[in-house]
């Protein structure tokens, strides 16, 4: 067995774990396994190096990618499909394992489905969007780093009667947003999913500054959405919500925005485990040839599920699950 493997779209922490497993599994069964540079750039310029025990040594605590990723894929002129199936048929590749989020799963998906190619998905992203598994590794790592920074946040903010905003990514879901802020006692989460009021969010605030709070953390995810437009002019998320509610309280309002040190770094423990587990499956599923599917959390197992039911739809969070938590204000 000869597999191939690359890693496309955002980095996440956890990435370079699948990248131990899928060599060290390959190894135990006898096979062996290449990584293409850079996601479908080293596809289309083949671009590889050999995974084993050896070249991944020292690598599962560490952030990143020894890849390289980007975003793009075959179908948007990075290589095309075509040029895939000789780079797996020159290489001899049995298989060829995609880890990605939602842009690169669904690649994967089009490859197996329209031109019959050996593909295995690996979910990943920060973001925890994609369907079909009950989590992706690096959405852990990202909560934990958000919810240190809401921490920080509290302290500073009441020695300063102030309003700290903190917005974390999350372009189309609040899955960071909702976990974090909850964790770390926000006492109002925006997220994508429901368009906020700042009329409530300033109700609620007045409401905790003159019952003798003075000072809240707001957490905002970066694709959260007023009901209706609050600020003149481009705004990122965290910025539009502070000049709004300036003007509607009066409160001093700072933003914090957490970007893209949500992504870099160590993984959690869960994380590194979580991608140990997708990795090992991931070539077990080669393996049994079960092609056009990837590796999913469901419940406590790791499952295969056919990549065609999870592309092309986003996993939103399920608000009435945080129904009556504390006393979060969700917008
Ligand atoms: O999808 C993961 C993610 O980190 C999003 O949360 C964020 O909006 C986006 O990637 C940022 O991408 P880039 O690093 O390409 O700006």
């Amino acid at each position: 067995m000869r597999l191939g493997i690359l890693t496309g779209g955002g980095d996440c922490p956890g990435l370079n774990a699948v990248l131990r497993a899928v060599a060290r599994r390959a190894e135990a069964l006898g096979g062996e396994v290449v990584g293409f540079l850079n996601a479908w750039h080293g596809v289309r310029d083949d671009r590889w190096v050999v995974l084993d025990t050896r070249a991944t040594r020292g690598i599962l605590p560490r952030g990143g990618t020894i890849l390289s990723t980007s975003r793009g894929g075959p179908f948007d002129g990075i290589g095309s499909p075509d040029l895939v199936r000789d780079r797996l048929s020159a290489g001899g590749l049995d298989g060829l394992i995609v880890v990605g989020g939602n842009g690169s799963l669904t690649v994967a998906e089009r490859l197996y489905r329209e031109h019959g190619l050996p593909i295995v998905g690996v979910p990943k992203t920060i973001d925890n969007d994609v369907e079909g598994t009950d989590a992706t590794f690096g959405f852990a790592t990202a909560v934990q780093i958000a919810t240190d920074a809401i921490d920080r946040l509290h302290s500073t903010s009441e020695s300063h009667d102030r309003v700290m905003i903190a917005e974390v990514m999350g372009r189309d879901t609040g899955w960071i947003a909702a976990h974090a802020g909850l964790a770390g006692g926000a006492a109002v989460i925006l997220v994508p999913e429901r368009p906020y009021s700042i009329a409530r969010i300033a109700a609620a605030l007045h409401a905790r500054h003159h019952g003798g709070r003075f000072s809240s953390v707001i957490v905002v995810a970066e694709g959260a959405q007023a009901e209706y437009p609050v600020a003149e002019g481009a705004h990122a998320a965290g910025a539009a919500v502070a000049d709004a509610l300036r003007q509607a309280i009066g409160f001093e309002c700072r933003v914090v925005v957490l970007g893209h040190l949500q992504r870099g770094g160590t993984p959690v423990a869960a994380d590194r485990l979580l991608a140990t587990r997708m990795g090992t499956a991931a070539v077990d599923f080669a393996r049994g040839g079960l092609f056009g599917h990837m590796t999913a959390l469901r419940g406590t197992a790791i499952e295969a599920v056919p990549l065609v039911s999870c592309t092309g739809r986003t996993k939103m969070l399920d608000l009435s699950a945080f129904a009556n938590i504390a006393t979060t204000t969700w917008g």
